[in-house]
């Protein structure tokens, strides 16, 4: 029988030179989507698949994570006394229980794989899940806990894929597959960021994983790939055969928080999403479009 899967890595190292000068002081996972923090999302998208433990991989300048996550004594203390309830359990669904969450650094930017990699001694020998969280996925259930649905069925190691327009293929993953039955196939390749004449299929990985651990037996390795980099992709894709491996194209959206655009897309789309937000959100675009 497949094992639960307990445990997500979060590689949050990255400088985040793409939305300077917002980043020039703070993480680019504390930008704000809507309340809150973009590295929010994919915590509670992996509270809702029943994950509790965390890794987060981070690098110089990002104690604002650690503290976003710790208990804010003195403010919900001061939340507490003055009786506002609502306030204080926002502040402390942001925190994590004592013991769940560990930050190691990444150290030096050698890649995604040298990333989750340094996640290995803290994951052992258990399934676990990887979220990049420049991808904001929206759904219930979320995108982690359709893939570990998939992990539960399979045994194996599953990814979300989406299709994605041919001329974007040099920005992502991209899976080769068959035997597609609903919406799981087999992988049987997966290239990092292949030109688009050379891609095997406009099939994206979009920063959502469940791994088995077999994966830091390549990741061991070191070896460089696209961008000289050492690829996530590429040990993976060492596992294919092996294991089984499975794509599962993710019912719901997903928002690549990664650029400009795609971050403004994501606050609005949040803010229309949310009952809390929806009405007074549609009618400020309504009015905006209108000028
Ligand atoms: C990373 C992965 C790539 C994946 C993408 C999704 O690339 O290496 O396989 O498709 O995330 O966002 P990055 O965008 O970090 O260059």
């Amino acid at each position: 029988m497949a094992q639960r899967v307990r445990k997500a890595v979060l590689p949050v190292a990255g400088l985040g030179t793409r939305f300077l000068p917002a980043t020039k002081a703070m993480p680019k996972e504390m930008l704000t989507i809507v309340d809150r923090p973009l590295i929010q999302y994919a915590i509670e998208e992996c509270r809702a698949a029943g994950i509790e433990e965390f890794v987060f991989v981070t690098g110089r300048n990002k104690h604002a994570l650690e503290d976003h996550f710790d208990h804010a004594y003195e403010l919900d203390t001061t939340l507490e006394r003055r009786g506002k309830k609502k306030e204080l359990a926002q502040s402390e669904d942001a925190t994590l229980g004592a013991g769940n969450a560990v930050f190691t650094r990444q150290q030096r930017p050698l890649g995604l794989g040298h990333a989750v990699w340094c996640a290995r001694h803290w994951i052992g020998a258990e399934p676990f899940a990887v979220l990049l969280p420049d991808e904001l996925t929206l759904n219930s259930p979320s995108c982690i806990a359709q893939l570990a649905e998939a992990h539960g069925r399979t045994g194996g190691s599953v990814l979300a894929v989406m299709d994605v327009p041919r001329e974007q293929t040099g920005s992502y993953g991209i899976a080769a597959v068959r035997n597609e039955r609903g919406n799981l196939s087999e992988i049987v390749g997966m290239v990092e960021k292949p030109k688009p004449a050379e891609a095997p299929s406009t099939l994206a990985l979009i920063g959502r994983y469940v791994l088995l651990p077999e994966v830091f037996e390549h990741l061991d390795r070191h070896e460089t790939g696209a961008g000289g980099e050492i690829q996530l992709t590429d040990a993976m894709a060492r596992m294919i055969g092996r294991s089984p491996f499975h794509a599962l194209r993710f019912a719901g959206q997903r928002y690549d928080c990664g650029s400009r655009i795609g971050f403004l897309e994501a606050n609005v789309a949040v803010a229309l999403h949310r009952p809390d937000t929806r009405t007074e959100a549609r009618a400020v675009l309504d009015r905006l479009l209108k000028g």
